[in-house]
């Protein structure tokens, strides 16, 4: 019961890492509150929680919207008091060559500026009043290696490992911790999307994993309970992958 009695922001907990994030920390203590642009799968994930004894409520809405982040933080500090914890998961990719794309404020406000905007409305109102918190920002294999074919979303990847340092260090003396996980191949909605756009590019892919398999949600979610618990209490600033050796074979080989 690591996060008995924490009040926990899930961006993005519809689905994949969030649903799972929101699962585990429900059934360690913790009060959910569900962020997702699909209100029906962030209701679906506080029906889930709710299923199994934990206490989740929905805040739904685009997390790129300035507003809505600051209204979704109130409505929580409004209903349970402060926020203890914050799960920047909410994230888009696409696959479309640099010289045509189109994507890139889409991309780079749900996968760069969310973060940011998420966690100064949470430092804001509750955690630096509070002299204590706990960030997990959701970065990804594309934030310290690239791939062709998304720009956007690896260019707002790689962002998200500064704006961690960058909030680590300046919040260390509020209590405030900041982390990030960069997970790799995960199988989730997002990689189902990408698949069925180009399945042999994702076949190879698949094939190229250390540890011959994609992870799952829950190992993702795992390593975000272990950053945002007091195991981790001394540890800010860090950049976790979560992704089966695949940042270690960044050589070019392939595993054996
Ligand atoms: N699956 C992978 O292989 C992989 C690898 C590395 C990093 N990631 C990152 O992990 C995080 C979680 O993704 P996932 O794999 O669970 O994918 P997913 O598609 O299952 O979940 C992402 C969730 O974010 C929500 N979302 C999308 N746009 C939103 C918006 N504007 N506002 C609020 N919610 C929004 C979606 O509705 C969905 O529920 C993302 O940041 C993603 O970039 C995923």
């Amino acid at each position: 019961m690591r996060f008995k009695d924490k009040v926990v922001i899930v961006t993005g907990g519809g689905s994949g890492m969030g649903l799972a994030a929101s699962r585990i920390f429900a059934a360690e203590g913790a009060t959910i509150a569900i962020n997702d642009v699909k209100a029906e799968t962030a209701e679906k994930t506080v029906a889930t929680v709710e299923s199994e004894g934990g206490r989740a409520f929905a805040i739904p809405g685009d997390v790129s919207d300035a507003e809505i982040a600051a209204r979704s933080v109130d409505a929580t500090v409004e209903r349970c008091g402060r926020v203890d914890i914050l799960l920047n998961n909410a994230g888009i990719a696409t696959i479309q060559p640099a010289e045509d794309y189109t994507e890139w404020h889409r991309v780079t406000g749900v996968d760069l500026d969310a973060p940011f905007l998420w966690a100064q409305a949470v430092a804001k109102r509750s955690m630096i009043p509070n002299g204590s918190g706990a960030i997990v920002n959701i970065s990804s294999l594309a934030g310290m290696v690239a791939y062709p074919g998304d720009v956007g979303y690896i260019a707002a990847k790689a962002g998200v490992l500064g704006l961690t340092r960058s909030l680590a260090v300046e919040w260390a003396r509020h209590g405030i911790r900041v982390n990030c996980i960069c997970p790799g191949f995960t199988d989730t909605q997002i990689i189902k999307d990408m698949e069925a756009i180009d399945p042999d590019r994702f076949a190879e892919r698949r094939r190229r994993i250390p540890m011959q398999r994609a992870a799952r949600p829950e190992e993702i979610a795992r390593a975000m309970a272990f950053l945002a618990s007091d195991d981790a209490s001394y540890i800010t600033g860090a950049i976790l992958n979560v992704d089966g050796g695949q940042i270690a074979l960044s050589s070019g080989w392939s595993p054996a």
